[in-house]
């Protein structure tokens, strides 16, 4: 449910939006080192596997790159031949792993708050309500995400003194308005160094919020492409058919007399 009082998402325009939209790879492949760096240190992304990071429709690095950038994380594998569970480094057909052994772990490192799995959040929040608005605009999922990275601010004067031990004033974030992601170790200007820029390229806030948003999009939606492209096909498929079928009724119906 949409909790009360919660802001509509700040509208981003992002590149994938509408029927023809595709995502932007250099976006995408940006937005990974942003969810690497610095999210995946409090949010899992279970349902994704290093692999689709080649596949076509995605970030689209080189095999090569993914075999490197999975060995950069820690996989818990076993039981070895001592009865024992091992880490060893990632390989591509790993899933992501989370950061914590399990959720009670998580919440005890983030002060009692559980940093969700990211793999779906962009289908499972809207940025904005209304069967309508959702309809023309979409959901509105990355631009929630983009929102909550974006919205901390100083709370109202009412508000200031009720402030909960160890949170945050965000109106953006979908359970309240107290949120337990922390402002300082998430992103600050210049936190993620982009590879396809020059070295004295500081990325700001902003944008590292919508390149992560984008990927974590994806990271929903890996088929996105796809889907479109077999949407519109079908549609011309269709139209053509009914050409078809208009011309066929036409000749039949000839000599029907009126
Ligand atoms: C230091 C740990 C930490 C880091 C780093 C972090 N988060 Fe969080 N995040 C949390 C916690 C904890 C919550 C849950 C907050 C709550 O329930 O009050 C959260 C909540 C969120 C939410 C809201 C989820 C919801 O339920 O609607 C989003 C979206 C989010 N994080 C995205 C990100 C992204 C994207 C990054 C990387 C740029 C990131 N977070 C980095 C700890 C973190």
């Amino acid at each position: 449910m949409a909790a009360e009082g919660q802001k509509d998402a700040k509208d981003v325009s992002f590149s994938f939006e509408g029927p023809f939209g595709k995502f932007d790879r250099g976006q995408l492949q940006r937005g990974y080192k942003v969810y690497k760096e610095v999210c995946a240190n409090c949010h899992s992304m279970r349902l994704l596997s290093f692999r689709n990071l080649s596949e076509p429709g995605g970030p689209e690095f080189t095999e090569e790159q993914v075999k490197a950038l999975a060995a950069t994380f820690t996989v818990k594998d076993g039981p070895g031949e001592d009865g024992e569970m091992f880490d060893r480094p990632g390989v591509p057909a790993d899933r992501f792993p989370s950061q914590f052994a399990n959720e009670q772990a998580a919440r005890a490192s983030n002060g009692g708050a559980y940093p969700p799995d990211l793999s779906l959040i962009t289908k499972s929040r809207a940025g904005w309500y209304g069967t309508f608005n959702q309809l023309v605009n979409g959901i509105g999922g990355p631009e929630y995400v983009y929102s909550v990275l974006t919205g901390y601010e100083d709370p109202p004067a009412e508000l200031a003194a009720g402030a909960p031990e160890g949170k945050a004033y965000n109106p953006y974030f979908a359970s309240g308005h107290w949120i337990g992601m922390p402002l300082a170790g998430t992103l600050a200007d210049g936190s993620v160094k982009y590879d396809d820029k020059p070295d004295e390229y500081s990325a700001t806030v902003d944008e590292m919020s919508k390149d992560v948003s984008a990927f974590l999009a994806w990271a929903a939606e890996p088929k996105m492409e796809e889907r479109k492209r077999l949407g519109f096909s079908s549609l011309i498929y269709l139209a053509i058919l009914a050409l078809l079928l208009y011309f066929t009724k036409q000749k039949l119906w000839a000599r029907v007399e009126h």
